[in-house]
């Protein structure tokens, strides 16, 4: 018996990059990661009872095929169902779309079929759509480990400080409404086999795990922005580097990354951080947040600024479906 259910998740920002699988079946992470969840920015799910299968999904349908197809076997599920899932973010443009998504989604099919009360049959659900959905479930800065066992029992994230522990605006130059040319899935496997610098970044990633944690735990907020923004171009470099090399960022990318770096030196507390696509992400305590974003907005090739912060709650419950 299905009972109707809605959910809301937040998108995430990496800090420190989830960057390759260790099993792609299982779709365990190569690396562990660090990221901060948003408050404003996500993806709203309903899972309904129908006549027949409908999927109405912003983004790419095979990912939601697969959670739906994993939550079938995982409980002997036959009944059709509607899965409708809309993005609040830009689908597919770097900004963790994919992660709000699948995580809204898994804990919609959580209510949905009476497994709401098991947090890791919803994080194996989300991750399996996306890694980084696991990230979106919780709030604050959540740290998700790789783990080294086979069946990903060790693989969880859990959420590492408090949203109020540091508490920073972001604003998101967002310089593309369009789907990134290759997805992220397909391009790690890429970097995997053919970037000869993937396995420097895989084999740094303990110690970047550690600068990251450090430097929250001492609310500090430039280690934390080194670190951030040096695996942010060491991804895009790795990227670069593959066969053939993946360059997703613009020029407004690389201005927005020049206007932080000059605020910075003129005393602006702030840093950048990017996934895998061209937009720009800018962590900045809030009272200098506005002239950030003024900043931002007055670049040629930024076609938004989205206001946003680090946010307390990850994905949640809304009323139920009508
Ligand atoms: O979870 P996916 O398959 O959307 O991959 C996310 C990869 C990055 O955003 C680039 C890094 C990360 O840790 O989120």
């Amino acid at each position: 018996m299905i009972r109707a259910s809605r959910t809301w998740a937040p998108a995430n920002l990496a800090l420190v990059k989830y960057w390759g699988k260790r099993d792609a079946v299982r779709n365990l992470p190569a690396t562990s990661s660090l990221s901060a969840t948003l408050g404003l920015f996500g993806s709203e799910a309903a899972i309904l009872p129908a006549d027949a299968d409908v999927l109405e999904v912003q983004g790419d349908p095979r990912r939601a095929i697969r959670v739906l197809q994993a939550a079938r076997d995982l409980t002997g599920l036959r009944d059709p169902l509607r899965v409708v899932v809309r993005n609040t973010v830009p689908t597919a443009a770097g900004l963790a779309s994919s992660a709000s998504s699948m995580a809204a989604l898994a804990l919609a099919l959580s209510r949905a079929l009476g497994f709401e009360d098991d947090p890791l049959w919803v994080a194996r659900l989300a991750r399996l759509g996306s890694g980084s959905a696991v990230r979106s479930l919780l709030g604050g800065f959540v740290e998700w480990v790789a783990g080294i066992a086979p069946d990903g029992s060790d693989c969880q994230a859990r959420e590492a400080f408090p949203a109020e522990h540091l508490p920073l605006a972001i604003r998101i130059a967002v310089t593309t409404d369009a789907p990134k040319p290759v997805s992220s899935g397909d391009a790690m496997e890429r970097c995997r086999l053919t970037s000869p610098c993937y396995g420097d970044f895989v084999r740094d990633n303990p110690a970047a795990m550690e600068q990251g944690r450090w430097a929250l735990a001492d609310r500090d907020l430039a280690r934390l922005g080194s670190v951030a923004e040096e695996q942010s171009l060491r991804l895009h470099e790795v990227l670069r580097a593959a066969s053939p090399p993946i360059d997703m960022l613009l020029p407004a990318s690389r201005d927005v990354i020049d206007v932080v770096l000059r605020m910075r030196d003129r005393g602006v507390p702030c840093f950048f951080t990017i996934d895998a696509g061209p937009s720009v992400a800018v962590f900045v305590e809030e009272a200098h947040a506005d002239a950030v974003g003024s900043a931002l907005a007055a670049i040629p090739g930024v076609i938004r600024v989205l206001e946003d912060r680090v946010a307390v709650e990850g994905a949640r419950f809304l009323a139920e479906a009508p």
